[in-house]
């Protein structure tokens, strides 16, 4: 009896000391966690601060006095994760939306949306007015660049415009792509020849960027085809939402290139082929909507030029209508500062009609492309 009462007491000693240890570690792992959370912290606050010294730029926005959409009324950890995927990053992108399309975006409910919409116009630093002469200095900074055909600069008063996105819209084979491409090389001209002396970011959704026909049309400009091609950053859009997610990545990527041409061909090839009939018309359209939106700030903040192009139809079409206009409709059309319309003509011409522009009057110029590029 005696035996057994001491192998009891001594069971008990045993486990109470177990537990005790294994209490012990996990106080000390929980510990441990924190501490190094703690230096990982401070790690990152003086990796940034080394960044903002390096590159010399006053930081004047401290990152605790700005608000992010984690800081709106009723955001919680999920809903913010919701408001990302969606691409929903800053306050002002948030304000601006109405209710049932923050909803219907962002997957969320519309009283939530009401509710996240209020919070972030008061939080969000909405910009203002400015006066007829600070946005003359804005447009003085407009740069021009040569097409390589002189018929066609001078329909655009110049050449192509930055803080403007054009337009190029035709049948297939009508020479969008070339235009773009020619574009692409110029961009990398110093400003004596016509060029913009900064980089190319190139959308491609139909995969039909050449490398070999840049390197040709570099050459003929006069320009090392290798050092053209290290300068144009491309890459290949897969569908849509990958297009827009690609638009995001300029941003980011434009804070250390010094992007002067952004180029999306096709811009609506996806669109089209995804959004079918006339129940997906509104939903396209808001998306393409967006997606020029967020174009046209990239010019707008970098002094670039956007380039698009927009296919129509050759053969009438009762599902599209009328076969000479472009797709995406009106909403292209109004986001677009400048909008030419192509169309091959006799001899491998092309006639380039400019249809829409704000001080440009409209008509019509003559250009070829040959093996060098685009020329009169
Ligand atoms: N190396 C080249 N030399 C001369 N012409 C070319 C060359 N490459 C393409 N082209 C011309 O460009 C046309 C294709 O134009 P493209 O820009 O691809 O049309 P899309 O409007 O469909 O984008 C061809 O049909 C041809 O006339
Ligand atoms: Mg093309």
């Amino acid at each position: 009896m005696k035996n057994k009462d001491t192998a009891d007491s001594f069971c008990l000693y045993y486990t109470f000391n177990y537990a005790k240890g294994v209490l012990l570690l996990f106080i000390y792992r929980i510990a441990l966690r924190d501490i190094e959370r703690k230096v990982r912290e401070m790690a990152k606050k003086i990796a940034s601060e080394k960044l903002d010294e390096e590159d010399g730029s006053i930081v004047i926005d401290a990152d605790e006095e700005q608000a992010t959409i984690d800081d709106l009324p009723g955001v919680g950890p999920a809903t913010a994760e919701k408001l990302r995927e969606a691409g929903f990053e800053e306050l002002l992108a948030i304000a601006v939306m109405s209710p049932n399309e923050l909803a219907e975006q962002a997957e969320l409910g519309e009283a939530v949306s009401s509710k996240i919409i209020q919070g972030a116009k008061k939080m969000a630093n909405i910009g203002g007015f400015v006066s007829g002469n600070k946005l003359l200095e804005r447009r003085k900074e407009v740069q021009k660049l040569t097409s390589g055909s002189a018929a066609l600069d001078e329909l655009l008063g110049g050449g192509f415009e930055t803080q403007a996105i054009v337009e190029v819209y035709g049948e297939f084979g009508s020479g969008k792509t070339q235009i773009g491409h020619q574009l692409a090389v110029n961009t990398i001209l110093p400003s004596e020849q016509g060029g913009f002396d900064g980089e190319i970011f190139y959308i491609d959704t139909e995969d039909t960027f050449r490398p070999e026909r840049i390197a040709q049309m570099a050459e003929a400009v006069g320009l090392d085809p290798s050092v053209v091609l290290d300068r144009i950053h491309v890459a290949r859009a897969y569908n849509s939402a990958h297009q827009m997610l690609l638009v995001d990545e300029i941003k980011k990527l434009s804070k250390n290139i010094d992007v002067k041409l952004i180029i999306v061909d096709s811009l609506t090839s996806h669109f089209r082929a995804e959004y079918v009939g006339r129940g997906m018309l509104a939903t396209r359209q808001q998306k393409l909507n967006r997606h020029l939106k967020e174009l046209k700030q990239l010019s707008d903040v970098h002094n670039a030029l956007v380039l698009v192009t927009n296919q129509v139809m050759s053969k009438p079409d009762a599902m599209w209508g009328d076969p000479t206009k472009a797709i995406g409709g009106h909403i292209v059309g109004h986001a677009s500062t400048f909008r030419l319309y192509l169309r091959k003509s006799k001899g491998g011409r092309r006639i380039a009609r400019l249809v829409d522009s704000p001080n440009l009057p409209e008509g019509e110029a003559v250009f070829t492309v040959t093996a060098e590029g685009l020329r009169d």
